[in-house]
């Protein structure tokens, strides 16, 4: 089993990203941290809850409550995008109650506790992981790897034309997390997520014939994505988070990938949060591997398969 923490702002392809981690038996799931982002933070948070209760698994995986806003500047979400990030889902909250220890302490701690093995799926702005990497000078070391949705590797952004939405959100943080010295592989927004990370009609229309309340849940929550990425033209709702979680348990997906030298813009008027990539030439050593391929059919399957509720090792 691979030791993860999911670290998110809880909202749609998030709250799949979750359902990676809680139902796919190759993942441990130790604990589930929340970072602002998406949506409210209170909002995330119930989000959270509500993918526990749909996987069957309340009670089960800790919840952590982290940084409600990023490093340096006011917190910007994308409730234009996400809604509630639910899609109206509501449900009784009586026995939810987060665990008191602050994420960025939880995320330090189960880092501690087994050197070198954790891994942490990071699917929301870094706020929390540069936090920890400033607090515990062992922090870097410990960890045995992080996963980072973030950035583009052609600069087509998804919030301005140069970023994507959770380094733009938090750039310090993206920047400190980049130049600590993990283990980082990245899955970036584009080229990548707009090639291989779509459920369009024909996977969307294969989910609802599930008609499992995991793929109920899973229609809902993507409802008001959905509609935002058809009004900027894009045909289906993309999933970048749960091509996170996937290819950490699932490597095999991954058919492309290269090492970069990652680095995020944090001054520029019309660049703030781009990640810069440099590929080799410019004589910086490489930080992290950048996926530049899946194999599309096999991650839409694998979805599929878990709202089925028949993932099998
Ligand atoms: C990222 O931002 C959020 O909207 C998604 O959950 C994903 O983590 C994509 O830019
Ligand atoms: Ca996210």
């Amino acid at each position: 089993k691979v030791p993860v923490v999911i670290d998110t702002d809880t909202a749609q392809d998030d709250c799949t990203a979750l359902l990676v981690g809680l139902l796919d038996p190759r993942a441990d799931l130790r604990a589930i941290t929340v970072v602002a982002g998406n949506v409210g933070f209170d909002q995330q948070v119930r989000n959270a809850f509500l993918t526990l209760n749909a996987a069957g698994r309340l009670g089960e995986v800790p919840v952590h409550l982290g940084c409600r806003r990023p490093i340096v500047r006011p917190w910007e979400s994308a409730e234009d995008v996400h809604g509630d990030g639910v899609g109206g889902m509501t449900m009784d909250m009586t026995g939810c109650e987060p665990r008191p220890e602050h994420a960025v302490d939880t995320l330090v701690r189960l880092a501690a506790e087994s050197p070198g093995e954790l891994t942490i799926v990071c699917i929301g702005p870094l706020t929390n992981i540069a936090t920890a990497t400033v607090k515990d000078p062992a922090f870097v070391d410990n960890v045995g790897g992080l996963h980072v949705m973030g950035g583009s590797n052609n600069a087509r952004g998804n919030i301005t034309a140069a970023a994507e939405f959770n380094f733009y959100v938090d750039p310090e943080a993206a920047k400190t997390v980049f130049a600590a010295g993990f283990d980082i592989t990245v899955i970036p927004w584009a080229p990548l997520t707009l090639e291989r990370a779509v459920f369009g009609p024909e996977q969307l229309a294969e989910i609802d014939a599930l008609d499992t309340p995991l793929s109920r849940f899973f229609t809902r929550a993507c409802a008001a994505t959905l509609e935002f990425d058809r009004s900027v033209g894009i045909n289906g709702t993309t999933h970048p988070d749960s091509l996170t979680a996937a290819v950490l348990l699932h490597p095999e997906l991954i058919t492309r990938a290269a090492r970069y030298h990652v680095d995020v813009e944090t001054q520029g008027e019309l660049t703030r949060g781009y990640a810069a990539m440099s590929w080799g030439v410019h004589g910086l050593e490489p930080n992290a591997t950048v996926v530049e391929d899946v194999d599309a059919q096999e991650f839409y399957g694998y979805v599929t398969e878990l709202l089925a509720g028949q993932v099998e090792l």
